[in-house]
């Protein structure tokens, strides 16, 4: 099966059959149980003939939830091909003011969650779904921004919480490339639960982490201690990338497995001391070809080759591992 994303309006309108919709109620992600089933979907459904694809989604959200009064707007359109048979659907994003009662229709409960639930009917349709829906705020409303990081965050320390208390090997390309990086300081943004921050600790380098996730931040402190060594961290909520200013300059920075955005992009070669080292390491956009991740946080086909005038790009790798499909830059500072 594979999930594609599309721009609103790219997919001609009478390809779209569904209408699903992302529900915002008192700032928790609606999400709803069909009666014959025990796992939990974004509110949505078919479109009936002759019916406007707008009003196939104000209906469906009255009908699988009882909103009776919310705004409503559509994200992008979508397709999901099953044996090489592609359905169309279009995505929307709601608030909504008031649940009255439930339809006594196709849904069984209606529920509310500060996080996407783990019983999901189609996971993988449902997450990448949702994941969409996150993102687009980005681009277009900064309240939702606070949010949609709130959400996000709430994830990524429950992902922490559940994970194994053991740490992981440090990325292959930073262990490679290790004798590229200056001596002295290195900046981890977005760095986790440290294993590339403790790898380096323990390799001679003064490190610091930041990341928005306190549990993450909680095992790195663990993990430096059990290995002996130290690595400072800090709370940071990088889609506030003016907070990065107040940090000192560095040796190198690291940034694995994260796509930074274009603000933080652009503050990295102010951050850097001269001659010092940029390391980018993340997922590419065959990542979403294949394998339907949010193309948002995938890096496009060379994106960053021409990205810093100020840096010499050292190194470039594309490359696949078990886990997918990256890009790995390596830029330094001139001085
Ligand atoms: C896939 S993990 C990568 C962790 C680490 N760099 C590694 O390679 O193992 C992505 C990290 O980005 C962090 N993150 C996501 N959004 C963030 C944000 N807005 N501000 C700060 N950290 C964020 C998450 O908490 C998580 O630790």
């Amino acid at each position: 099966m594979k999930v594609e994303m599309f721009e609103l309006g790219h997919v001609q309108d009478e390809k779209l059959k569904y209408a699903v919709i992302a529900a915002l109620f008192q700032e928790q992600w609606v999400f709803v149980r069909h009666k014959e089933r025990d796992t939990w979907e974004i509110p949505g459904g078919r479109r009936e003939q002759d019916e406007d694809i707008n009003t196939t989604a104000s209906r469906e959200l009255f009908e699988e939830s009882g909103a009776e009064k919310f705004t409503i707007k559509p994200i992008c359109d979508y397709s999901v091909t099953v044996k090489e048979e592609p359905s169309f659907g279009r995505l929307f994003f709601a608030e909504i003011e008031e649940l009255g009662d439930l339809p006594e229709l196709e849904i069984g409960e209606v529920r509310l969650f500060k996080e996407i639930p783990e019983k999901l009917t189609y996971p993988k349709i449902q997450s990448i779904l949702h994941k969409w829906v996150l993102s687009s705020f980005e681009a277009t409303n900064l309240d939702k921004r606070k949010i949609v990081a709130k959400v996000e965050k709430a994830e990524w320390n429950d992902f922490f919480r559940q994970r194994d208390l053991r740490l992981i090997e440090p990325e292959a390309f930073l262990v490679n490339n290790v004798h590229l990086l200056q001596t002295g300081s290195v900046l981890d943004i977005a760095c986790g639960d440290g294993r590339n921050a403790i790898f380096l600790a323990t390799n001679g380098f003064q490190v610091k982490g930041i990341d928005f996730s306190s549990e993450a931040l909680e095992r790195m402190r663990y993990f430096a201690e059990k290995e002996g060594t130290y690595v400072e961290g800090k709370e940071i909520d990088l889609r506030n990338a003016q907070l990065l200013k107040a940090l000192d300059r560095f040796d190198n920075i690291i940034i694995n497995h994260y796509k930074p955005t274009k603000d933080v992009l652009n503050l990295l070669p102010m951050l850097l001391n001269e001659k010092g080292i940029l390391l980018i390491c993340t997922f590419n956009y065959l990542q979403n070809v294949e394998k339907g991740y949010p193309r948002e946080f995938c890096l496009e086909k060379e994106e960053l080759v021409d990205r810093y005038p100020e840096l010499v790009l050292l190194r470039h790798e594309s490359f696949t591992d078990a886990r997918g499909y990256f890009d790995g830059y390596i830029f330094q500072k001139n001085e």
